[in-house]
């Protein structure tokens, strides 16, 4: 009895010892491959980086690129990596670039980390790796925010943009993403004198919108609907005493609530109108229809009739 409960007790305190678990890492999900500084570069131009940007890279291998943000357009940055060597090199790279004040780097699995104070995100993982992230990106990240990734995509979620950086005779992709606003549902509104009422109805997926339209209880057509962070904008043919108007709606959205303004030419002279609209709660759908496809390792429920 002795005999095995004393090798059972040996192996208990060892497993429970925190210098068991410190010898213990995770397998990385993606080797240490770093992305080529004319790819860096370019990465970093799609994203617009500015001054007032937060940069997150996941995986961040050596650091280059929120070192590259820093250095360059004097952004902020974090850099996560499992890999305890990846993330000493990127503090040493860091000083070298005399950007210690500017950002910083974790010894961390990227898939615990928190996300919402990221303007900006870069990726070179894979596109298994994307499609996990996936729903906590359109969750955590606020809209607006840009994600690129050096060559893996985010399978049905198309790119905003996208480029290709030819390096020795090998072509390596660049994609951009936006995060939307959520702008599904119903959005009713009054304007004008006398006063019409707007109804807009959106069926969405990701930054794509389908809409239809009535005003004044008509049926009415939008053209060139763009939706880019938080900002709706579109089209549309309005009755205005009289004739017919192209308005030109511009709004931003906040939850329930989008506040703008609708502009348009009335005999040469403009006219603009204070656009709010107001969203019925429970119309409001999630829009990555495919979030529980993949599996989620953040416990999120299933998107399925989830009211935000
Ligand atoms: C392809 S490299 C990209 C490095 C860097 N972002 C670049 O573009 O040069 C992927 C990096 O992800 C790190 N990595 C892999 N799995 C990880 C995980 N679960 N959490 C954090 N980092 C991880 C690896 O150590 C590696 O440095």
């Amino acid at each position: 009895m002795i005999k095995r409960v004393i090798p059972a007790l040996i192996c208990l305190t060892l497993v429970l010892s925190p210098s068991f678990w410190a010898g213990q890492q995770k397998q990385l999900d993606v080797p240490y491959v770093p992305t080529k500084y004319p790819v860096v570069d370019e990465m970093l131009k799609m994203a617009d980086i500015q001054k007032s940007d937060l940069v997150y890279d996941l995986g961040c291998g050596d650091g280059r690129l929120v070192i590259g943000a820093a250095q360059r357009y004097g952004a902020r940055g974090v850099g996560y990596d499992i890999d305890p060597e990846r993330i000493q090199e990127s503090r040493d790279n860091a000083t070298k670039a005399g950007v210690t004040n500017l950002v910083k780097f974790f010894e961390q699995d990227l898939f615990t980390a928190d996300f919402h104070e990221a303007s900006v995100m870069t990726l070179y993982l894979l596109t298994s790796v994307n499609l996990k992230l996936r729903p906590k990106m359109l969750k955590e990240l606020k809209p607006g925010t840009r994600i690129v990734s050096h060559n893996f995509g985010m399978g049905e979620w198309k790119p905003d943009q996208s480029s290709t950086v030819m390096i020795d005779d090998i072509s390596h992709e660049v994609y951009l993403w936006i995060i939307p606003a959520n702008v599904s549902g119903t959005w009713t509104w009054t304007m004008g004198k006398p006063e019409m009422k707007g109804e807009m109805v959106n069926a969405q997926l990701f930054q794509q919108v389908t809409p239809s339209f009535k005003i004044g209880g008509k049926a009415a057509v939008a053209r060139d609907l763009s939706l880019k962070g938080d900002q709706l904008r579109f089209v549309l043919d309005l009755p205005y005493q009289g004739k017919t108007v192209a308005a030109t709606f511009e709004g931003r959205i906040g939850g329930h609530s989008l506040t703008g303004a609708v502009r348009f030419q009335d005999g040469g002279k403009d006219v603009v109108w204070d656009w709010k609209a107001e969203r019925h709660p429970a119309t409001e759908k999630p829009i990555d229809t495919d979030a529980d496809k993949y599996g989620s390792p953040f416990g999120m429920k299933p998107p399925a009739k989830v009211i935000y």
